[in-house]
């Protein structure tokens, strides 16, 4: 590794990739607003950090993480610069989908703490500055809720139209041809009273009829429980699922089977149906009507930007803050035409709104194993970061993200803990992969237990993909991060600006500028997305950029720190971010 100092502030070397910080260009360019009466609200610049409690920090030597070791993880967390957590479900769960089967959504589950441990979590992130979101889960509960036992009891029991009973088409013969995002039919037979109900994932999870309003009665009463607490808001599961037809007519069949063997099905009977805005807007309401600016977070699969943007309420603006938006992050090859396209889409079409990025998360292969070609992985991890952290966007991280944790998916059926894995082997091992302890550093269990056998085994990466290796390497990918989301909360264009693609022809390097209204300077930000060296000539006269140089805020090795425009070379899969004026 190689260090050097930079002409007028600091700037690091890599061995195969510089990294170039200059403090001296941040301090040319305005500060941006500080929290004031004025401020926009806080979630619009939201780096969220997604927390897997059960792989995140153990402190009982249990093997499976808790709410201390959260606790005790805060400065790290904030030392990274998110704003907030995202805690996924720790409510008490028979944990057959890994606490995404609640069975109380008011109490605290014991394996990861208690209710004081919690109320300790608030405080204590509140000291780092530091919000705490919570999961809500709210299209389907436990078949061991005490609502569901209740439903199931009797045909007339009060609360049996709080889930979606049928009767069968004959013996042995579901409703219709549903299907479960884990795989086989949505329906399940119950002999008690002789009749299906319906549950989008496993049958351990019926889904609850939004159709009667006492279910949303309940629900919405135990969103003011936590926001009575102080959470900062919601990630809302599976809520584009609320709602199915009404008349429960069969999917249509599309051509081919998915990963479990059933046939393909086109969802929109199951999926996405329009009631679901109206219950969106009067969760908004109950939400805005708390101090402090609480947020609605969507986990919203969606297929096009026209169906984002509904998710925002359209423009009324009255449905979730931060719809998430899957499609920039999933698009799952370096593709420039492709991101080109969706994040201008996100910047163009959702009515000024933020979008909110994500490229990794608890039911997806990592991003490092997405997009990586097994050659240039570090680096495009890097490139990955870069999008995410520079365009105009709120973001969403998962733990391990920033330090390059990759995928480590069971070897056996046998290893297999996730429902969805054991259903889909050996064609769909799961997400066990993606769920893996927590790397801290390079000693017992990564410093994440001291049990003889962790939850999920330890990945064989963690010698060197680690918080305590990467924290002192100033070249690492942690650094990376570290460096962009300082550089975001710093540079007001990278706050604020919006986000202008440039060189738009290109097919190998991404380009964009991000420039507030009226100023004369912006950011360009451009990254090559393949393994040849690549030269670009800008052309940003049309943007008010009238000098011919950028200098470089953070580059790649074998860049200058100061380029011409009008023949940057951008080495195989380097990244450049630099003033441009
Ligand atoms: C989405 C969650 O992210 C996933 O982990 C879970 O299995 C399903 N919803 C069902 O709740």
């Amino acid at each position: 590794m190689r260090c050097r100092v930079g002409r007028a502030g600091f700037a690091i070397s890599l061995v195969a990739v510089a990294v170039v910080f200059t403090l001296a260009a941040r301090g040319q360019m305005q500060q941006p607003a500080r929290p004031g009466k004025n401020a926009a609200p806080w979630w619009q610049h939201a780096i969220v950090y997604e927390v897997y409690p059960r792989s995140f920090q153990d402190t009982t030597g249990s093997g499976i993480g808790d709410i201390n070791g959260i606790i005790e993880r805060l400065g790290y967390l904030q030392d990274l610069g998110v704003n907030a957590i995202w805690l996924t479900p720790i409510y008490p769960s028979p944990q057959k989908d890994f606490g995404y089967d609640i069975s109380n959504y008011e109490a605290i589950d014991p394996m990861f703490g208690t209710m004081a441990d919690f109320d300790h979590l608030l405080a204590a992130a509140k000291a780092h500055h530091i919000r705490v979101i919570m999961d809500m889960v709210m299209a389907h509960t436990s078949d061991q809720s005490p609502w569901f036992k209740e439903s199931r009891s009797s045909r007339t029991n009060p609360k049996r139209d709080w889930y979606i009973w049928r009767d069968g088409k004959g013996p042995g013969i579901p409703p219709n041809n549903w299907e479960s995002d884990f795989g086989g039919s949505a329906w399940t037979f119950d002999p008690i009273t002789k009749q299906w109900y319906y549950h989008k994932f496993l049958a351990a999870q019926p889904s609850l009829n939004w159709r009667n309003p006492a279910v949303e009665k309940a629900m919405f009463d135990v969103c003011r429980f936590w926001l009575n607490k102080g959470v900062a808001g919601f990630r809302l599961d599976a809520v584009p699922e609320l709602f199915v037809d009404p008349k429960f007519r069969d999917e249509q069949v599309l051509p081919g089977l998915n990963v479990y063997g059933d046939p393909n099905l086109n969802q929109d009977r199951t999926e996405n149906l329009p009631e679901v805005h109206v219950v969106m807007r009067a969760l908004r309401k109950l939400v805005d009507s708390y101090p402090g600016h609480r947020v609605l977070i969507g986990e919203t699969y969606l297929p096009n930007i026209q169906d984002q943007l509904a998710w925002y309420g359209g423009a009324r603006h009255d449905e979730l803050q931060l719809p998430m938006d899957m499609q920039v992050g999933f698009i799952n090859k370096l593709d420039a035409a492709a991101f080109r396209e969706k994040i201008n889409q996100a910047e163009t079409q959702l009515d000024g709104y933020m979008p909110l990025f994500v490229f990794d998360n608890h039911d997806n292969p990592r991003s490092w194993n997405r997009y990586g070609d097994g050659k240039h992985d570090a680096a495009i991890a890097r490139i990955i970061a870069t999008i995410l952290l520079t365009t105009r966007s709120a973001d969403l991280m998962y733990y391990g993200q920033e330090i390059g944790m990759v995928t480590t998916p069971p070897k056996t059926l046998a290893q297999v803990r996730d429902p969805a894995g054991i259903r889909g082997w050996p064609k769909y091992k799961g997400r066990d992969g993606e769920r893996t302890p927590m790397q801290w550093n390079s000693g017992k269990d990564a410093g994440f237990s001291t049990a003889a056998t962790t939850w999920l085994p330890i990945p064989a990466s963690y010698k060197e993909v680690n918080v305590q290796v990467e924290s002192a390497n100033p070249d690492s990918l942690l650094n990376w991060y570290k460096h962009l989301i300082s550089m975001r909360r710093e540079i007001p264009a990278l706050y604020r600006g919006r986000n202008i693609m440039v060189d738009t022809s290109d097919p190998d390097v991404l380009s964009y500028l991000r420039q507030e209204p009226g100023q004369a300077s912006a950011v360009l930000v451009a990254m090559n997305f393949t393994q040849q060296a690549h030269t670009v000539a800008y052309q940003l006269q049309k943007e008010g950029i009238t000098s011919s140089v950028a200098t470089a805020l953070l580059e790649d090795q074998g860049m200058s720190k100061t380029v011409d425009l009008h023949h940057v070379t951008l080495p195989p899969f380097a990244v450049f971010i630099g003033k441009v004026q």
